[in-house]
This record gives structure tokens, C-alpha cells and sequence, in this order.
């Protein structure tokens, strides 16, 4: 199995290209199912997870070529098969987003339930309600959400949690729904922004996408379309989280500030310079310790539960002690348990994990227990004395493209083992 061995210690220095967003890419490519014609999507991020939903596109008829230039060409006109099975689906909770699709444009969809994870229950109820209301007939059977219906409907509806996915598959539904739906307390994520895009490049009347109202007149069909993945602001914050965290300056490019301004205003206020321009940004920690920075996770647009474990990572080693609290998901401290075998005084009480910066971390064999957990690890072995090796690494190539290729091009000493 292959593990990331990391020598920690050296100071990152210089420019990384962000990939595009694995958030964005994965209900897009979902989203393809839609179309009665070819879509071409560039920007995909090389991805474990990306790979897993063409499987499951494929699996359904859908026909993927991918181009020279690593543009992936979608072609749902042959779709013959409605099921999202469980051998996919427990790898990729992501799956479900082909629920919506499916019940939209063929009326027929089987989707395996994507059960609990390492980071909470998470549900999917709100995806199920709001596609009943739409006048779907559900059933859950077997561990299988099977859902008929003959052409869903407009509808208001508003959801109780906000949710990233669960907006996701009922914007897509409405696309082809009949009369308009509003969705209310709907999520404000760059992702479904961008997911919002490619739906109305393919003909679909999306209006409202990034604010909490979003309003979709339905349309009788969808047709092919191009789109460019917007970047990853996840992957962008994990290497300026790494550049302050070893004193270092590193900037990364093709991405946006826009998308990042929480964990932007975190990291100034951690002490590193930020600076911006057209397509980058640059954090400059010049040479200097962290300070500790307090963290509440929320829905976008505050601060991102997908960045709360680097945060983590960066307090281990910072100066003074501050707070980080998890409001989104209820699990979701793993690497911090890890991080302890590496010296970290981090306490947790309930959904919140007192760190207490200490100068130093040490090097331990680890085990990364989900992606963003995984990620936090690979940042606090880049600064921990000796060799930490972290097993489990399926994890971070499930959301990270080539993670010790970007690491050792800024200075890290990171390599892929296999044992
Ligand atoms: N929730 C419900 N019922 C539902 C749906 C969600 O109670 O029907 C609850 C969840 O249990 C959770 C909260 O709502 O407590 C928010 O979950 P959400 O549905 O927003 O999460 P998600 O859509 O499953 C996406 C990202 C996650 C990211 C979260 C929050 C994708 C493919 N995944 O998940 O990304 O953490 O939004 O921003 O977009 C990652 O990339 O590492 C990752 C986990």
C-alpha cells in the first residue's frame, strides 16, 4: 500500500499551480447526464474521486473520451442505466449527485446510500424530501434510494440544513422540471456557483446561484456545452497554509482571492503577508513563527470546514493558544488525535479543540483518516523533526492532484513509498 514518507524541517519557497476544484468538478461531471448533447469540460483535477464518477458515468452509458489536452468529453446520449451501485457509492459519497440528473431527464434513478463516514452521519434526507416534494416517489430499500417520476415539478422549497450536495441535486433536478422552483436557505459556495454556470451554458435558467435564493424555471431539454473548472480554494488555502506554517513564501497560481477571503484574513492575522493579483496569491511568513488564530467553521461564506484541520496543523506549531471550532460536521477532529502522537498539545471538548502551540513537533508514523485530515498531516510532518510516514494516503489522492509533486517543487522533502 503506498504510504507518503515527509522529512520535515525545510522552509517552502515558490510558485504552484492550483488544479480545478475537486468540488466543483464532481457535480458537473454528474451534471453531464443532463445533456442531450456532447459537454467538454477542461480544468478537471486528476483525482481519485474524479475517476470513480466517470466509472460510474460510464457504468450508465454515459460515453468519456479524454482529449490531448486532458479535456474530458461527456456524451450522455446513449444513457441506458439508472443505478449508482454500492461499490461505488461507499467510495464516493459524491455519488449521490447523480440522483438529481437521473430522476430529472429519465425519470428513473437507484442509488446506493452513502451510509456514515469518518467525519459524521451525514444524511442525505434533504436531498430525498426535496425531490419527493418535486413529486417523486421514493422508496428506501436495501440500503437503495429508488425514485420514479414522470416529470417533476416546480416547486418552493426551503431547506432545513444547509447543504452543499443536497442543493446541488435539487438545482439540477429543477433544470428540467416543469414551472419554477425556488430554493431557500439554499448553499452560497463558489462550487454551486460554478455548477450554476456550466447548468445555464447548457440552456438550463439558473438565476440566483451564490446567494440563498435560488430560482430555476424549468426547460424541456438541455443541450452539450463547454466549461472550465473554476480552481480549488481548498487546495490554494492547503499550500498557504504550508508556506506559513514553515516560515516560508510561496505563491500559488491560477486560482482566486475572491474565493478565498476568510482563510485569507486568517492567515494575515496568523501573521504572514497576503498579497494578490490577477489569478494568484502569495503568503510571505518570512521566516518567522506562526501566532495562534481562532476558528468557527460555518457554511461559505465564513470560514470553510474543509480548511478547519490545516488551521489545526498550523496552531500545533504557532505561537500562543487559540480555539477552533468544528459547526459543520460533528466527527470531524481525527487528525487531531494523530497529531498528538506527533507532540501536539491539542485538547478537544466537544466540537472544540483547544491548541496550545508548542516550538517543536516530532516525527511519528500516522494514519490519515480522511482527506482534509490527511492533508493537515502532510502539513504537520513538512515542519515535525525526522521521517513521518502517513498511511492510508488513498485519502488525500481521493482531493489532492499530485500532492508530492507540488510539495517537492516548493522545497519539500516528500516522496511516495510503497511498503
Ligand atoms: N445534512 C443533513 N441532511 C442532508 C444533507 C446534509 O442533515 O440531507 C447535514 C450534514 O450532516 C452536515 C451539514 O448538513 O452536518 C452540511 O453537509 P453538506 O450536505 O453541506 O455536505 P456535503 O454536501 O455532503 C460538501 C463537500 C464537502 C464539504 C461540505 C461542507 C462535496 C462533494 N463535498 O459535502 O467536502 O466538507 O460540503 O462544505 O461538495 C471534502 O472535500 O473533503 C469534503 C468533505
Amino acid at each position: 500500500m503506498d504510504k507518503l514518507l515527509i522529512t520535515g524541517g525545510s522552509r517552502l519557497e515558490g510558485e504552484v499551480r492550483a488544479s480545478g476544484a475537486k468540488n466543483a468538478a464532481l457535480p458537473i461531471l454528474a451534471a453531464t447526464l443532463l445533456a442531450e448533447g456532447e459537454c467538454v469540460l477542461s480544468n478537471v483535477p486528476h483525482l481519485r474521486d474524479v475517476t470513480t464518477t466517470m466509472e460510474l458515468l460510464g457504468r450508465m452509458g454515459v460515453v468519456l473520451t479524454v482529449d490531448e489536452r486532458m479535456h474530458i468529453h461527456a456524451d450522455a446520449s446513449r444513457v441506458k442505466n439508472f443505478e449508482a451501485p454500492y461499490d461505488l457509492v461507499k467510495t464516493m459519497r459524491a455519488s449521490i449527485l447523480v440522483l438529481g440528473p437521473l430522476l430529472a431527464r429519465f425519470g428513473e434513478a437507484d442509488v446506493s446510500l452513502p451510509g456514515g463516514c469518518a467525519i459524521g452521519a451525514r444524511p442525505v434526507n434533504l436531498h430525498i424530501d426535496g425531490m419527493r416534494a418535486m413529486g417523486a416517489e421514493i422508496s428506501v430499500e436495501n440500503g437503495y434510494i429508488h425514485a420514479r417520476a414522470k416529470r417533476l415539478r416546480g416547486i418552493r422549497y426551503s431547506m432545513e440544513t444547509v447543504t452543499v450536495t443536497g442543493t446541488e441535486n435539487l438545482m439540477m433536478a429543477a433544470t428540467l422540471a416543469d414551472g419554477r422552483t425556488l430554493l431557500e436557505n439554499a448553499a452560497r459556495e463558489p462550487e454551486v456557483v460554478d455548477l450554476a454556470h456550466f447548468l445555464n451554458s447548457m440552456g438550463a435558467r439558473v438565476q440566483g446561484a451564490g446567494t440563498d435564493t435560488i430560482m430555476v424555471d424549468g426547460v424541456d431539454c438541455l443541450s452539450g456545452c463547454k466549461h472550465h473548472v473554476l480552481p480549488d480554494r481548498i487546495e490554494t488555502g492547503t499550500y498557504l497554509v504550508a508556506a506559513a506554517m514553515t516560515g516560508g513564501r510561496v505563491r500559488v497560481r491560477d486560482t482566486r482571492a475572491d474565493l478565498l477571503e476568510p482563510v485569507l484574513a486568517k492567515l494575515r492575522e496568523s501573521g504572514a503577508r497576503v498579497d494578490t493579483g490577477n489569478g494568484w496569491i502569495e503568503v510571505d511568513m518570512d521566516r518567522r513563527r506562526p501566532r495562534s488564530v481562532n476558528i468557527h467553521t460555518a457554511p461559505h461564506p465564513a470560514f470553510p470546514t474543509d480548511m478547519q484541520a490545516q488551521f489545526c496543523a498550523l496552531n500545533s506549531i504557532a505561537e500562543g493558544v487559540a480555539t477552533v471550532t468544528e459547526n459543520v460536521f460533528e466527527n470531524r477532529f481525527m487528525h487531531v488525535l494523530e497529531m498528538q502522537r506527533m507532540g501536539a498539545d491539542i485538547q478537544i471538548e466537544g466540537n472544540i479543540a483547544i491548541c496550545r502551540g508548542v516550538e517543536q513537533l516530532t516525527a511519528a508514523p500516522v494514519m490519515a483518516t480522511d482527506l482534509r485530515a490527511s492533508a493537515s498531516l502532510v502539513l504537520a510532518g513538512l515542519v515535525a523533526e525526522g521521517d513521518t510516514l502517513i498511511d492510508r494516503i488513498y485519502h488525500i489522492d481521493r482531493g489532492y492532484d499530485n500532492i508530492e509533486e507540488k510539495f517537492s517543487a516548493l522545497g519539500g522533502v516528500i516522496r511516495r513509498v510503497h511498503t
